[in-house]
Parts: C-alpha cells; sequence; structure tokens
C-alpha cells in the first residue's frame, strides 16, 4: 500500500489520441471516459485515499459547440455505465467546479453521483469540472472578504487560505501525473500543488494503463520530499 494520499490527474490528449487512429475527437473522449474508471478502481486499489481528474476546464467552453456538447454528455456515459460498480467499490463521487454554468442536466446527473455515494467511505473520485484554479482562489478571497466584513478581526494565512477553497475537504495533493507529453499545469490546482511531485508522461490518456499509475506510484515513493527543507 503507498503512503500517497491524493493523486491529481490532467487527462490530456484524447484529440490526438482519436487522431492518431483516425477516428473523430468525441471518440478519443470516450475511451478516455472508460479509462477514468480503469485508472479510478486501479488507484482504489493501490489504497490511493482522492483521485482528482480535470475533466473540464473552465477554458474548455472555447472548444466547438459539438465538442463541448458531447464533454457535457460524458458524465451521462461514466455514471450509467459505472455507477453499480463504484458502489461496489465503496468509490464515493465528488466535485470541484461551478456546477451554475453546467448545462442543468449534466448538472442533475452529476448531483445524483454525488447523492449517491456520499455516504461511501472508500477512495473519493474527484471531478474537477467547469474547473478554473484562478477563479477558485479569486472565489476564495471573496468569501473571505465577505467573513471579514462581519468580522474584522479575521486573518487570512497560507494555513487557514485551504478552507476556502473547493478543495477545502481533501488531503494534500501528493502528485499530480499530466498525460501526453505537455509540461504544463493549465489553470488546475495552483495553490495545491505547490509542494506537490509532477509526472509528466508521454502516453495520451486513453493510452494510460494500470501499470504506468503503478510506475509513477513507485517512482513517487523513490523521490525525497523535502518540501523545501534539507
Ligand atoms: C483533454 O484532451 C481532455 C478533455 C478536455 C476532457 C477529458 C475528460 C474525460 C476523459 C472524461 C471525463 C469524465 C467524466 C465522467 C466527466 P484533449 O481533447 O485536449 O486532447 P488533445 O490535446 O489531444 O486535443
Amino acid at each position: 500500500m503507498t503512503t500517497l494520499k491524493h493523486i491529481a490527474i490532467i487527462l490530456d490528449g484524447n484529440g490526438r489520441w482519436a487522431k492518431a487512429h483516425g477516428y473523430p475527437r468525441t471518440q478519443g473522449h470516450l475511451v478516455g471516459t472508460d479509462n477514468v474508471r480503469n485508472i479510478a478502481v486501479a488507484a482504489n486499489d493501490e489504497g490511493i485515499k482522492v483521485m482528482t481528474v480535470y475533466a473540464f476546464s473552465t477554458e474548455n467552453w472555447k472548444r466547438s459547440k459539438d465538442e463541448v456538447d458531447y464533454l457535457m454528455k460524458l458524465p451521462f456515459l461514466f455514471f450509467n455505465k459505472f455507477m453499480k460498480e463504484l458502489m461496489e467499490k465503496n468509490i464515493k463521487i465528488t466535485m470541484i467546479g461551478e456546477m451554475e454554468d453546467i448545462p442543468k442536466d449534466t448538472a442533475k446527473v452529476l448531483q445524483k453521483a454525488i447523492d449517491q455515494t456520499s455516504n461511501n467511505t472508500g477512495m473519493i473520485l474527484n471531478f474537477a469540472m467547469n474547473y478554473g484554479s484562478r477563479r477558485e482562489i479569486i472565489n476564495g478571497f471573496n468569501k473571505f472578504l465577505d467573513e471579514y466584513k462581519k468580522d474584522e478581526s479575521l486573518k487570512l494565512t497560507e494555513d487557514n487560505f485551504n478552507n476556502y477553497l473547493y478543495t477545502n475537504e481533501l488531503p494534500e495533493v501528493d502528485l499530480m501525473i499530466r498525460t501526453s507529453g505537455e509540461q504544463r499545469i493549465s489553470n488546475f490546482l495552483l495553490w495545491q500543488l505547490a509542494y506537490s511531485e509532477l509526472m509528466f508522461v508521454d502516453v495520451a490518456w486513453p493510452e494510460f494503463t494500470p501499470k504506468m499509475l503503478k510506475e509513477c506510484i513507485e517512482a513517487f515513493e523513490k523521490r525525497d520530499r523535502r518540501f523545501g527543507g534539507v
């Protein structure tokens, strides 16, 4: 069993994977969605407590309407196919990001999955949906300001700022993996990744396997995390 509590993944390369195989981009997202299940099950088996996946960013609205519409269907496909198994494996679904701007029927499916799994005590599978880290930080600061207006003795500190973020109930992110070779953070968990280990793997998300996850975990265990100390 690993010491790693929270793993965060940027699911990149679905479009390129589809193109390389002569499929439409949507096929990449579909296979990528099935792979969220495969990797979540593997992470759960490894004893990981939280797996956060970047499923839809605040920037993804800029994609074509057809692609955005398809991405918004993925939660239906995912929970229709895998809810039974998620319940059997005691996996709890949570979400970070802004539910308000998500189309109503998609939001409903997400909320239903969150409610249905709320008493599960196994791994948390946390979907970053309509998520942007800068927005999360600004929202967090504004939440603090609202409280401050009522009580001017309040102080914002490095330790308490996490209480104002979407991730307030989650442990620190130990490891962030991005697939498909890009070496960017892309507005994902900017505050939370301060001391995380980062791994960039060359394969596209649909090709990322449980074995590769295991290799990342093993590499993580070998890293010497000093958190700025010596
Ligand atoms: C990035 O690949 C991937 C996405 C924008 C969406 C990923 C979402 C999933 C795989 C599943 C989410 C599941 C649920 C249940 C919501 P890309 O299209 O940017 O790839 P490219 O860089 O090769 O074009």
